[in-house]
């Protein structure tokens, strides 16, 4: 028997909606279909916006909350109709939404993802699968990151212990050792493109630096890379969680206040170190031996950055996913189709030794489809 589901995610680096259509057989799911679905910009610049306090947040959120809500649904209506598959044949949709807030370690933790579930039922009638992260908060957890479940049960080795890197707007890693009832643990590092992509938008009007081809004709500023190392974030202890409400230039400018003064290829050259580094670090805390690395995520196309890993550790086998079967562009929207499966199959999704939750649980809220849940 096999089964099709739909995944979706939008990450904190807000360059598209990634859509995938699986297909389960003996819970492994495959990739059928994929599309990345534009954010309208009026949408993105919202969704920018929404991460940093702001005016009128709550009427803005509101709104995102419905124009996202259409935007993904036509993304799954775009991809069915790309793949001919009829939604009637597709069991549910796992949906991420956009984190527009993500505070897990105050009095109160919340974390906040938009993007209206009920729209996308309306419009399509397929049972969606939403709003993951909040069971895992309320059971203790810091609600992320989520996708290590998913990392541990398709990348998983019962002779070799791997680490999955996955480079989005922020980087997180998922310790997979190779005894099967050792903990998996995993954590965000804290920047991957995030920064990346915000400098070289605000001098050079580019959304990404194409294989951090900008960062390589700059020179590393040390003393601004200190200062940035200053941030207690990267000394805390798993588990921990984080966000462009943490990371973001104005983050970089409140370590440095003269940033304006150095040269700008320098200070991208020294985001991409920082990048680099604070992976590395976290893998050498780890202590690992005899260990290869799989990389995900859009930083695999940073050809600099995948270069400088791989200088920074040397001796380790570094490769992505895809010589693993699954296409890094794709394992995290594929992690939201398969945690919507588990839901549908009264299976837990979090794993607390990862997020810091007290007990597996349940992810999600079920938005039942035209045809009941
Ligand atoms: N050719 C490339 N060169 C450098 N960076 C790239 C390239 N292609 C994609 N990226 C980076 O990957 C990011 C998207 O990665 P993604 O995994 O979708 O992150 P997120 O999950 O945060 O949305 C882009 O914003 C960009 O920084
Ligand atoms: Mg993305």
């Amino acid at each position: 028997m096999t089964t099709r589901y739909v995944g979706l995610m939008s990450g904190s680096s807000l360059d598209a909606i990634d859509a995938v259509l699986v297909e389960f057989e003996h819970d492994t799911p495959r990739l059928l279909g994929q599309l990345a679905y534009p954010l309208n910009p009026e949408l993105k610049q919202i969704l920018d916006d929404l991460t940093r306090t702001g005016p009128d947040e709550l009427a803005q959120a509101c709104h995102a909350d419905v124009l996202l809500g259409h935007q993904l649904a036509a993304a799954v209506l775009t991809l069915l109709d790309q793949t001919g598959i009829p939604p009637e044949s597709v069991r549910a949709i796992g949906s991420h939404g956009q984190t527009v807030r993500h505070y897990p370690d105050t009095d109160t933790p919340t974390t906040l993802q938009i993007g209206d579930p009920n729209i996308i039922v309306e419009q399509t009638g397929i049972t969606t699968v939403a709003d993951f992260r909040r069971r895992d908060m309320a059971a203790g957890g810091q609600g992320a990151p989520l996708v290590s479940a998913f990392h541990q049960a398709m990348f998983q080795l019962p002779d070799k212990d791997r680490v999955i890197l996955n480079i989005g707007g922020i980087a997180n890693l998922t310790l997979l050792p190779n005894i099967a009832n050792a903990p998996v643990s995993g954590f965000d590092t804290g920047p991957g493109n995030a920064l990346l992509d915000a400098w070289i938008t605000r001098h050079r009007d580019e959304p990404y630096d194409n294989g951090g081809n900008w960062a390589v004709r700059g020179q590393l500023q040390k003393e601004l890379l200190t200062a940035l190392l200053g941030e207690p974030y990267f000394y805390l202890a798993a588990p921990k969680s984080t966000g462009r409400d943490r990371f973001n230039l104005e983050w970089v400018e409140s370590c440095w206040p003269s940033l304006a003064s150095l040269p700008p290829a320098d200070v991208q050259a020294t985001l991409l170190e920082l990048t680099a580094i604070t992976i590395v670090d976290a893998l050498r805390e780890a202590r690992l031996t005899d260990w290869e690395l799989l990389v995900c995520g859009g930083g695999v196309h940073n050809t600099a950055l995948m270069q400088r890993l791989a200088t920074l550790l040397p001796g380790t086998r570094i490769e992505t996913t895809a010589n693993s079967g699954v296409d890094p562009d794709w394992v995290e929207a594929m992690a939201f189709a398969w945690l919507a499966h588990q839901t549908l199959e009264n299976r837990p999704g979090n794993l607390p030794a990862v997020t810091g939750a007290g007990h597996p649980v349940v992810l999600g809220g079920i938005y039942p489809g035209r045809a009941g849940i």
